[in-house]
């Protein structure tokens, strides 16, 4: 199974994706990451594992075909099974999308969905009260954090946190909950084992 990955922020899921799979828990490879800023934080993290980044970054564009068309340009040129976005804040379009259909597109969201589509996933669960917070591996499709579930993990919201200190607990549990959801794609959808890769075996 070959991947990238998507970014746009400090990379951390990515991270976690690449070190499974040069570990061997995650049989697939990571053939590169293409991020949409050109200051990620991610990407030099990303690089430091050894994996190349590719930069299109949005603000070089006028528009979003021209964005998206470079985008699916190099996404192309890696010949990926599975697109998995990690931090990438940036909402596809339809026709994006449909130029990828032949392929797996994954994004992870901070929050069960479907309660908490959108931004500041953390705070608005401290403010509605709730119980329980996690995050959510999903089918990409046209409507923002919408397309089917892959998988979701779960955390007890524990009494005066903040929304960081909620984040922060949930962020290694966004990890593994990524790492085990592509693990369940690689099982179910590419059994055929890969050994040429850049990251990993
Ligand atoms: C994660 O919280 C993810 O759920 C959301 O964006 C954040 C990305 O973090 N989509 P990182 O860049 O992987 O550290």
């Amino acid at each position: 199974m070959r991947i990238c990955l998507l970014i746009g922020g400090r990379g951390s899921n990515a991270c976690a994706i690449i070190k499974a799979i040069k570990c061997g828990e995650l049989k697939a490879e990571c053939v590169g990451v293409i991020s949409h800023k050109r200051d990620a934080m991610g990407i030099e993290h990303v690089r430091a594992l050894g994996v190349p980044v590719v930069i299109v970054d949005n603000r070089d564009y006028d528009n979003k075909p021209s964005f998206e068309g470079d985008l699916l340009q190099q996404i192309l040129a890696l010949d990926v099974d599975v697109i998995a976005l990690a931090g990438f804040m940036r909402i596809l379009s339809a026709d994006f999308i449909n130029e990828l259909q032949n392929k797996v597109i994954l994004n992870i969201h901070p929050s069960l969905l479907p309660k908490y589509p959108g931004l500041n996933t953390h705070q608005r669960v401290i403010d509605a009260g709730d119980k329980v917070h996690g995050a959510t591996v999903h089918h990409v499709i046209a409507a923002c954090d919408q397309g089917p579930i892959v998988m979701q993990a779960q955390i007890p919201v524990l009494g005066h946190e903040s929304s960081y200190d909620l984040e922060e607990r949930l962020l290694p549990v966004e990890h593994q909950l990524y790492i085990d959801a592509l693990s369940h794609i690689q099982q179910t959808m590419f059994p055929k084992p890969n050994n040429n890769n850049i990251a990993g075996g």
